[in-house]
């Protein structure tokens, strides 16, 4: 079989598919469990500084196409983290820690004590005041908390975009011009449900964020784009939910994937998805390197 084997974003990593940030990432035994189950990564729940609860529920609500959710970015804080991420590190897989914050210092101030293998920063999360793409939407917040990030930490540092913005590629290059290791795309779509019988909308928040197979088509476009000017890796994400929507994204130019929503689906997908895009190399007698960005050099 093709070697799945890369080195994307700084980590060694045994095959390109993750686990993304906020499914199934609160505590060490889940991580963990995804980790044994075939991912090549894990990404945890994001951390803040302090300990949230969150936003009120309802939080989560199914729709046709996807996943609404509006968490709020609750957790224990950092500290109080640290635990569940030793725990996620002993199934061998590199653990990326999802951190937050609502300036370039207090972002600085959890890379500079959490020990992870790399850090995610959570600059996208939709429908979190003060956090996530509040700072996210601005290149030049979204390239000085990079930085200050990179100086704090002695580990890869990988950026999640938002795609709620009129130009992902202008995020892209301030996070790269902060010393990015790596950008993640897509975090979740801003969006909103209302129950019709009441009135109401269906989140407590309100608003909340889209994920889930109505999103990889933009996620596609995200990655395409950023993956065709950014000299550093571009990671993949969003609605990818089989071996056909990874190979999709890989050829869009992601150097790897992460899966989130269709995890509700249980944790066999990973390897659903890694011994399908084996079979597809193998059948194409192409290489992962092959694969990636395929559909930019297409369409040169
Ligand atoms: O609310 C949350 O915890 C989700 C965060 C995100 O979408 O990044």
């Amino acid at each position: 079989m093709p070697s799945l084997s890369i080195h994307a974003g700084g980590l060694d990593l045994k095959n390109p598919v993750l686990l993304a940030a906020g499914i199934l990432g609160t505590t060490g035994a889940s991580l963990r469990r995804a980790a044994l189950a075939g991912a090549g990564g894990v990404v945890t729940k994001s951390v803040g500084s302090v300990p949230r609860e969150g936003h009120p529920g309802p939080t989560i609500v199914h729709v046709k196409c996807g996943l609404l959710n509006a968490m709020g970015l609750p957790n224990p804080s950092y500290r109080d983290f640290q635990q569940e991420i030793k725990t996620a590190r002993s199934a061998g897989v590199p653990v990326i820690a999802s951190i937050f914050g609502s300036s370039a210092t207090e972002f600085a101030q959890i890379a500079r004590v959490l020990k992870a293998d790399a850090f995610e920063l959570n600059l996208s999360c939709p429908h979190a005041e003060k956090y996530g793409s509040e700072l996210g939407r601005y290149p030049d917040l979204v390239e000085s908390v990079t930085g200050a990030v990179k100086a704090a930490a002695d580990v890869p540092v990988w950026v999640k975009l938002t795609p709620n913005t009129a130009d992902i590629l202008e995020l892209g290059l301030a996070a790269q011009r902060g010393g990015a290791d790596a950008v993640v795309a897509i975090n979740t779509l801003k969006a909103m449900a209302i129950d019709i019988e009441t009135g109401y909308p269906m989140l407590g928040n309100r608003y909340g964020g889209l994920s889930g197979q109505a999103i990889k088509p933009v996620a596609v476009r995200c990655v395409y784009e950023l993956a065709g000017r950014l000299e550093i890796p571009v990671i993949g994400v969003g609605g990818i939910s089989s071996w056909e929507d990874a190979v999709e994204m890989i050829m869009a130019g992601a150097q790897a994937v992460q899966v989130g929503t269709a995890l509700l689906g249980g944790y066999g997908i990973f390897e659903e998805i890694t011994c399908g895009i084996s079979r597809y190399l193998e059948r194409k007698s192409m290489t992962l390197e092959d694969l990636c960005g395929l559909a930019g050099r297409r369409s040169q």
